[in-house]
């Protein structure tokens, strides 16, 4: 389905974006791994990770909706999952797909992962390796390690020490909880910090955790295996990478002034936002507060018209990995370049993002060029717009894309809005109830 993003009045307006992916994927997983009921509220129900609920159930666990955002699981604990009976299907997950690598290694059981065709393409040889070194038996995968494979857990895992190659939540948090299932200590290192929400679980839920720091901005991670890990009570705060998008629509609308409601300001993950504040953006961090062990705040972000270009060195990029898209739209409304370095990861995200965005910005006519792994992007305060832009089965594309329309002279036009189901389901009537002009082609014609 094709949407186009025009010329908006000033966005005014409170609104609450859905709650955070990646806690959402591991409440369920902590669920299935705690024994009994564990309660979660303000779970983001989109695709990614309503087929990780269903992988949750496939394996044993109780999975159950209460109401909207509100789920129960009934967990069978640490090595107590059952094989599943079909393969495990996760779209577009990567988050779920490799996490749940990570869940199975602990379980002395066969399980095939599968995905779509974005999936089906990105490299799970990263989750594959460790594993491998703990005992986990790759049976079947198709070329160069990838989906649709099959894992079988051992009957006694090898506990490890772990460096990690790339800075990767995904990665660590495989390991970890894999690490659950092994009898003594996993250690797990990574020379960038990524975000934490695996470990903040594991204390959540009563395991023995710690973390220290290595060298000058990674982590070393020692878990203890086989806790009993204790049903615990998820508030899921509202996610800051789903938030990057009003945030964005506002710094770029003239005479915009919205507040986006307890969105969660980890530190491991606001890298955009010390960005947009370093571009001269008024993005006001209110009522401060700690919600279910996470920092939280209402954000409150007035246009100004005043941003400039700036470099954003490589070691931010694990704290704002997924909001390359859209800062690549601000900057073209900044003046002067933005230079974003260290961008190789990007490569491997739901499309080759680093390709996805430099091709978006030709066609909406915004100069930029790619040296290396770094991404520059030259802002004139304006963009002219235009279109289609390619999403490649990628909603942070569709998504980022459409904003930029928002204040271009030009409508921006997106080849595909369908793949924003799998983070933020509520993207498009969230953004027109602030004033953006989006309009879908269904197969009647304008929505
Ligand atoms: C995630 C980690 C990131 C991020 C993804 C969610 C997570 O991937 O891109 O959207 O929940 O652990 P990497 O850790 O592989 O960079």
């Amino acid at each position: 389905m094709p949407a186009r993003a025009g010329l908006s009045p000033a966005l005014k307006g409170t609104v609450r974006v859905p709650g955070d992916k990646s806690v959402s994927h591991r409440s369920l997983i902590f669920g299935t791994l705690a024994v009994g009921e564990t309660r979660i509220s303000g779970l983001l129900e989109g695709e990614d990770v309503l087929n990780t609920a269903k992988a949750c159930a496939a394996l044993g666990a109780t999975v159950e909706r209460l109401g909207e955002g509100e789920w129960r699981v009934e967990g069978v604990g640490v090595g107590g999952l059952t094989q599943p009976d079909a393969p495990l299907d996760f779209g577009n997950a990567g988050t779920g797909s490799r996490l749940m690598m990570g869940v199975v290694a602990g379980n002395p059981i066969t399980a095939t992962f599968d995905g779509d065709a974005s999936l089906r393409r990105r490299p799970m040889r990263r989750i594959l390796d460790p594993l491998e070194q703990m005992g986990v038996e790759v049976m079947d995968a198709a070329e160069g390690g990838r989906l649709p494979l099959t894992l079988k857990g051992p009957r006694d895992l090898v506990p490890i020490t772990y460096e990690s190659p790339v800075a990767s939540a995904q990665i660590k948090s495989a390991v970890l909880l894999a690490g659950l299932g092994a009898p003594g200590e996993t250690v797990l290192i990574e020379r960038e910090a990524s975000r934490d929400h695996t470990e903040r679980m594991l204390t959540h839920f009563g395991a023995e955790v710690t973390v220290e720091p290595y060298g000058t901005h990674g982590r070393k991670v020692t878990l203890k295996g086989r806790p009993e890990l204790k049903p615990r009570p998820i508030a899921v705060p509202a996610d800051p990478s789903s938030a990057a998008f009003p945030v964005a629509a506002a710094l770029i609308v003239p005479g915009s002034d919205i507040v986006i409601e307890g969105v969660m300001v980890n530190p491991l993950r606001t890298g955009l936002f010390i960005t947009l504040k370093q571009m001269g953006a008024s993005i006001d961090y209110l009522n401060e507060r700690v919600e279910g062990g996470e920092d939280v705040a209402d954000l409150r972000v007035r246009h100004t018209g005043r941003l400039t270009g700036v470099e954003v060195p490589a070691e931010r990029a694990p704290s704002m990995i997924d909001e390359y898209p859209i800062l690549a739209v601000i900057a073209a409304y900044a003046q002067g370049t933005t230079r974003m370095n260290g961008l190789s990861e990007l490569r491997v995200k739901e499309s080759d993002r680093l390709a996805a965005v430099a091709d978006g910005l030709a066609a909406i006519g915004v100069a930029h060029r790619i040296e290396g792994d770094d991404l520059l992007v030259e802002g004139k305060g304006s963009v002219s717009g235009g279109g289609p832009v390619a999403t490649h089965m990628d909603h942070r594309i569709a998504m980022s894309f459409l904003v930029a329309g928002l204040a271009a002279a030009n409508a921006v036009e997106v080849d595909d809005v369908a793949f924003i189901a799998t983070s933020f389901p509520s993207f498009l009537p969230l953004m027109k109830r602030l004033g953006a002009v989006i309009e879908v082609d269904t197969a009647g014609g304008a929505r």
